[in-house]
């Protein structure tokens, strides 16, 4: 299975899933990336491993169906069949998610419906919860709203800052992106309505 990833930032989630798919862990490899941050580190990362690393300039593209139609291009070009945003800072637009039926993951830190959109460590924090966590979903044309595949929790500790709880959270990201997106590529995910049934 060819996987497309999106990335904004450092990428460590990028890592996890290239690492997995070269330990045979995940059924597929990482075909593309792309950016939207020309200083990404997740490009380096993809770049070292020989992966083609895309850098998608918003700037050039009048609105976002735009800048997705470019997006979108890249992918079937590397004839991507699933597309992993991982860390991506832009609202994919309905268009693209409509090229990507229930084709599209997103890793959000925290345990949705709790906490969507940019600061799900720090609003769960804040908020004090005393449990977190993370969650692998299908994106739909909502904020952070399509059928959850996995989730982990993680324990909010009382010395907490948002660096140390997310800190955490990421170790579990790590292990559950690879999961999922190796599920994805084994056919075990049915979905009935918004619900994902695990077939292992
Ligand atoms: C992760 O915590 C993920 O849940 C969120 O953005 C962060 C990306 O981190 N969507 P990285 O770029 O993979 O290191």
């Amino acid at each position: 299975m060819n996987i497309g990833v999106l990335a904004s930032g450092s990428g460590t989630n990028l890592q996890a899933i290239m690492e997995a798919c070269e330990k045979g862990e995940i059924a597929g490899r990482v075909a593309v990336v792309i950016s939207d941050r020309e200083e990404a580190f997740a490009l380096k990362r993809a770049a070292k491993k020989g992966i083609p690393a895309h850098f998608l300039n918003p700037k050039g593209y009048k609105d976002r169906e735009a800048y997705d139609g470019a997006a979108v291009a890249l992918l079937q070009e590397y004839r991507v069949e699933v597309v992993a945003l991982a860390g991506f800072m832009r609202l994919v637009s309905p268009y693209f998610v409509r090229m990507y039926p229930n084709k599209i993951m997103n890793i959000h830190p925290a345990l949705l419906p709790a906490f969507p959109g940019t600061h799900g460590v720090e609003d769960a924090l804040a908020y004090g919860v005393k449990v977190s966590g993370c969650t692998v979903h299908f994106v739909d044309e909502g904020l952070d709203t399509g059928p959850i595949i996995l989730q982990a929790a993680v324990e909010v500790k009382d010395d907490d800052t948002a660096e140390s709880l997310h800190q955490r959270i990421h170790k579990e990201e790590y292990r559950l992106y690879p999961r999922a997106l190796d599920l994805f590529a084994r056919g075990k995910i049915q979905l009935e309505g918004r619900r994902c049934i695990i077939h292992e």
